[in-house]
Order: structure tokens, then sequence, then C-alpha cells
């Protein structure tokens, strides 16, 4: 009887950890991504964007303010980013990924934070 109550234990405490492995993973690529932003060697979204409802260390403006895009789909944000001309042919954005300034990875954390912005 012992046994089984403690097997039933261990297996309710390995899905709880999945579930709290999988929720930390999202906080983390959120984290990731929020840095690329922000960070002038990386990503430097922040050379032309604020965000609405971020703090972002004194953001440049040739770009708009940054709101409203946890409804965009994700794949839009990836493609925007990725090549910001498909959309807009004379965009003063530069083409993250086509360029290669950004690798898939880092365009995949930088959609997940900006999918946290109202
Ligand atoms: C050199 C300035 C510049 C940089 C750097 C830049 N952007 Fe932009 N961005 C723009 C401009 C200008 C627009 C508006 C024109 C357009 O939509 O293409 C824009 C538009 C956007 C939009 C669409 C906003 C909307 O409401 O339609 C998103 C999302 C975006 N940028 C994200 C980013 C991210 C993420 C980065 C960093 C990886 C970044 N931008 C870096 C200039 C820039």
């Amino acid at each position: 009887m012992q046994r089984i109550k403690l097997l039933l234990t261990a297996t309710a405490m390995a899905g709880l950890l999945s579930v709290g492995a999988s929720a930390g993973g999202n906080a983390d690529l959120v984290k990731q991504g929020e840095k690329i932003f922000n960070t002038k060697k990386i990503g430097n979204c922040l050379a032309c964007h604020a965000v609405n409802g971020k703090k972002i260390n004194n953001p440049g403006s040739l770009g708009p303010k940054l709101q409203g895009l946890s409804a965009w789909p994700e794949q839009a944000l990836y493609d925007k980013i990725y090549d910001p001309y498909t959309t807009n042919p004379i965009s003063a954005m530069p083409p993250f990924g086509k360029n290669g300034v950004l690798s898939d990875e880092q365009i995949k954390a930088v959609v997940a934070y900006l999918k946290t912005v109202k």
C-alpha cells in the first residue's frame, strides 16, 4: 500500500514538473526576446521603437510606438521581423531575418515578447 502511494505521488509530481517546465519555457523565451529587443548589439529594436506598457531605455522614434501586438498572429509578427518589405516595400525597418542579423530562434523569442505587448 505504501509503495503504491509513493508511486502515485511520484507520478503526480512528474506531471506538475512538466507543466511547470512548459510555462517557465515560455517565460524564458519572452525574457530572451525582451533582451534581444533592448540590446544594441543584437536586435536593437529600441533604436526605432517605444513599446506600449514597457519601460524602454531612451527609445528612438523612427518607427511607430509598438502597441496592440498581442492581437497579431505569431506568423505575421515573424514575417514583419524577417522581412518588413513583404508588407511594406518602402519600410525603413531592416530585414533582420533575411539579412541574417537575427536567427530563426532569436526571431521566435522576439515574437514571444511582442505577443505580450497590449
Ligand atoms: C531603423 C529603424 C527600425 C528598427 C531598428 C526596427 N524597426 Fe520596426 N519598424 C520601423 C518602421 C519605420 C516601421 C513602420 C513601417 C513598417 O511597418 O514597415 C516599423 C514597423 C514595425 C512593426 C509593425 C508595427 C505596426 O503597428 O504596424 C513591428 C512589429 C516592428 N517594427 C518590430 C520591430 C522589431 C521587433 C525590431 C527589432 C528586431 C524592429 N522593429 C527594429 C523601423 C525600425
